[in-house]
């Protein structure tokens, strides 16, 4: 049992003897949940705030807490003092540092992790590019946002399904086939990448203006598609492998891979039976000639399923897409890391779902975030204003390079360590706060060796590297814990101790930043203890306690990045 949660059930031990007879008391998980680590050491390791009793005892919070002081009798804790309404626990600091410090030692990088999702799975759709566009600037959150939150759940014991719901069908595609028919040539094609199908279609809309009739030859070469036509296929199917071999240099780049790339073309042979059952089910009417599900009762526009024409839209594909994933993969949850922008689109596939009959549909949860600007400008596709991603990232590499040569040029290996540092500045930079938050993305900052910044956490590991090293040299006696109970040690240590916790919470609000929060915190902490504690000298036993505090934050720090993305180097 975890330091808080044997508070929790101290303080819930103490309130019943206190006052066996009232009701309404919480129980140990919520006062858990209640306790807080205050700012400031002096106040203790642990508050517990009395504010959430005073209803059920009819009693003002302070006095609440002295009479919980007063009554406490649990020698663990050194120290109970009630302050202002809270009670303020101090820790005996050589069992604390002792007893963590075991746990640390035997668990290592995986302290934290769990078996809680034993048997429970989760599916994530996050990245889902779009064929024939480039990966760019807007497409990095929904990529390590759902990236990381892979990693979480593993961590936690969960199964988890990884999915790039393709962006591959749609007129467009009619229309770019057309451009490439008339315009482009196998070479230019194959050479220029997703760059040149692009281009294509800019073409397409530009000679359109001019020439309405292209529009018809654009929705003819779409229709040649869905009719299985074979040239129609195997251009597009062409489109869709140079847009994936792209995007797979960004994957690469960022080390993100996936279990399925089932995307919108998987579902077109699924649908319909799925439209079927909206029909049986009495969900489809019929407006100005399309077929709706009508959602006004839940102050919704209606969910347009099949067009006038005939044809079927992105929602129907999710709904289709929905039902596929609950019954191929059982999902408990299914994660939609999608920009907030499809906020309403969610809600009406979700709302469908339900009123076709599916409980599950209450574990459809469309986790969504904001924009990222760069460098303070705005960033839009249309207007042609876009930062790609990949040349954001080898821009990053290349940067990170130019400060390696100049602040550590005898380094081995430096090519590996700046593409470890430069990815690492971009994927902290995104995942460092709220997701709703816009993010703008700024070099200075990004690669701000000394601010709150990957390159500062990666940093702080390899400097804890770097002393282990030194350690290894020669051998040291058991640890004497005591000289773990400076302010500086235990601060450090108390923000270790709540790990479990950081990742517990990221998992349940779905917020990687958690942990990009928690492992700054931690390098903050070990550099001030580093510079306030010299690790090696003194007297042995006591350096070796110092040596196994390093070495606990170095994998903490490289388990936290782990879970982020981010790679840790052992030297920078
Ligand atoms: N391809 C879409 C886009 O780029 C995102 C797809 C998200 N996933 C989904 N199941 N709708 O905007």
């Amino acid at each position: 049992m975890d330091m808080m949660t044997r508070i929790a059930t101290l303080i819930s031990e103490t309130m019943k003897n206190l006052w066996p007879e009232t009701a309404g008391l919480p129980a140990p998980e919520e006062l858990r949940g209640l306790l807080a680590v205050p700012p400031d050491p002096k106040m203790g390791d642990y508050a517990f705030p009395c504010f959430r009793l005073a209803k059920a005892l009819r009693t003002a919070p302070p006095k609440i807490a002295e009479s919980l002081c007063a009554g406490w009798q649990h020698g663990e804790v050194a120290r109970v003092e009630p302050v202002n309404g809270y009670m303020n626990f101090f820790l005996n600091r050589v069992h604390f540092a002792e007893e963590l410090m075991e746990e640390l030692a035997a668990k290592k990088e995986r302290f934290g992790a769990s078996e809680e999702g034993k048997g429970k799975t989760i599916c994530l759709d996050y990245s889902s590019i779009n064929i024939a566009k480039r990966f760019h600037i807007g497409h990095l959150s929904t990529t390590m946002i759902g990236h990381s939150l892979k990693r979480i759940y593993d961590f936690l014991g969960y199964r988890t399904v990884g999915i790039n719901h393709l962006g591959d069908w749609g007129t467009q595609f009619g229309k770019m086939i057309c451009a490439y028919k008339k315009w482009g040539t196998k070479e230019e094609v194959e050479q220029g990448g997703v760059a040149a199908l692009e281009a294509l279609y800019v073409r397409f809309h530009e000679e359109a203006e001019k020439d309405p009739a292209l529009e018809d030859e654009g929705r003819a070469w779409f229709k040649k598609i869905e009719d299985g036509d074979e040239e129609a296929l195997s251009i597009f199917t062409w489109f869709k492998e140079i847009t994936l071999k792209d995007a797979a240099r960004v994957y690469d780049l960022l080390g993100v891979s996936f279990d399925s790339y089932a995307g919108e073309s998987f579902y077109i042979d699924k649908m319909e039976p799925v439209i079927q059952e909206l029909r049986d089910k009495n969900l489809l009417t019929q407006s100005e000639g399309a077929w709706v599900v009508d959602l006004s009762e839940d102050n919704m526009p209606p969910c347009l399923i099949i067009k006038k024409d005939g044809a079927t839209i992105y929602a129907t594909r999710d709904i289709t897409a929905a039902v596929y994933r609950q019954n191929t993969y059982h999902f408990d949850k299914c994660l939609y890391v999608v920009a907030y922008q499809q906020d309403l689109h969610f809600r009406q596939v979700f709302r469908v779902l339900e009123k076709m009959g599916y409980a599950w549909a209450r574990d459809c949860v469309h986790v969504s975030f904001g924009m990222v600007s760069f460098e303070g400008a705005a960033l839009s596709t249309r207007k042609g204003n876009t930062v790609h991603l990949e040349d954001l990232l080898n821009q990053s590499v290349q940067k990170a390079l130019e400060i390696i040569e100049e602040k550590s040029p005898n380094l081995e290996d430096k090519e590996n360590v700046a593409r470890q540092v430069g990815i690492g500045a971009v994927i902290y930079t995104d995942l460092s706060n709220s997701r709703i938050k816009d993010i703008d993305f700024r070099w200075d900052r990004a690669l701000n060796f000394d601010g709150e910044s990957g390159p500062y956490v990666q940093y702080t590991h390899a400097r804890c590297c770097s002393v282990l090293r030194k350690a290894a040299e020669q051998s040291w006696p058991a640890p004497d814990w005591n000289a773990l109970t400076d302010d500086e040690a235990q601060s450090l240590l108390r923000l270790m101790s709540r790990f479990p916790d950081v990742v517990r919470e990221a998992a349940e609000k779905y917020e990687p930043f958690m942990i990009t929060r928690a492992v700054t915190d931690i390098a903050q902490a070990f550099n001030k203890y580093y510079y306030e504690h010299r690790i090696l000298d003194g007297e042995p036993a006591q350096a070796a306690a110092r040596i196994a505090l390093t070495r606990a934050t170095a994998e903490q720090i490289k388990a936290g990045l782990y879970l982020i993305g981010i790679e840790a180097p052992e030297r920078m």
